[in-house]
């Protein structure tokens, strides 16, 4: 473009801002503001994200201290939590997520990184002794196996205690639990190791949908 073409009828000039560093950084960080808000804002008012899908509940007192033993142990730096909608993928594991399966997941554990499979159909895959003797020790059945043992989860018993303030922390977020659900969790979990939490949770993992 040359110098003296800088449309000044309207007194706007396309070179100002393709020679300003700082009025270029300021109008893409716009432009990527409002085509962000367009994508994400109506998330939040959709009920196919919003909603429950039919059969998913909240997390019982157990399952729920087994995710957050996941969590803690980093299951999600080598398993998603999360099937695309790709033939190879719901071939291999089953039907692929939707957002309503989600919606008491606080926070998501959909993640990207496949060390590991994903996980979000093994609910009710494997029986709990497998998980049991696979989380002591992957090896002992899946001989080719490079995931870490376990084994202290099956000594480490679980504080009924600690167990309430979770689900009162999940209730302001909207997770619905109720006053009943809230006070019968400690003896739910008394005498359980974070073993059979665990196994609670994976054996829950996506079994709303079919
Ligand atoms: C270093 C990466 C790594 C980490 C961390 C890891 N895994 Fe794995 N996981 C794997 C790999 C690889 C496999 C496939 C081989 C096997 O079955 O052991 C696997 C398999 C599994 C399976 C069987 C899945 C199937 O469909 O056959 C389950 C269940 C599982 N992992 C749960 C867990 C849990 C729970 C944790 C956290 C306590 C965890 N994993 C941590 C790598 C990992």
């Amino acid at each position: 473009m040359s110098n003296n073409n800088s449309s000044s009828s309207t007194g706007f000039s396309h070179e100002k801002v393709e020679t300003n560093n700082f009025l270029m950084i300021v109008l893409i960080l716009l432009v990527i503001a409002i085509g962000g808000l367009v994508e994400i804002v109506p998330l939040f008012f959709q009920k196919s994200t919003t909603e429950a899908v039919k059969g998913v509940e909240p997390y019982t007192a157990t399952q729920l201290v087994g995710r957050d033993v996941y969590i803690r142990e980093g299951c999600y730096n080598c398993h998603s939590q999360m099937i695309r909608p790709f033939r190879a993928e719901t071939l291999r594991y089953g039907h692929y997520s939707v957002a309503g399966e989600f919606v008491y997941d606080h926070p998501f554990q959909w993640g990207s990184k496949r060390t590991g499979p994903d996980l979000h159909r093994v609910g009710g895959k494997y029986s709990d002794e497998w998980h049991r003797i696979h989380l002591n020790n992957p090896r002992d059945v899946v001989p080719e196996s490079n995931m870490p043992a376990y084994p202290w989860l099956e000594k480490s018993v679980v504080d009924p205690a600690s167990v309430a303030p979770r689900m009162k922390a999940l209730r302001t977020v909207g997770v619905p639990y109720t006053d009943e659900q809230i006070t019968a969790a400690a003896a739910e979990v008394k005498g359980k190791t974070e073993m059979d939490a665990l196994i609670a949770y994976l054996q829950v993992m996506g079994r709303a949908l079919k």
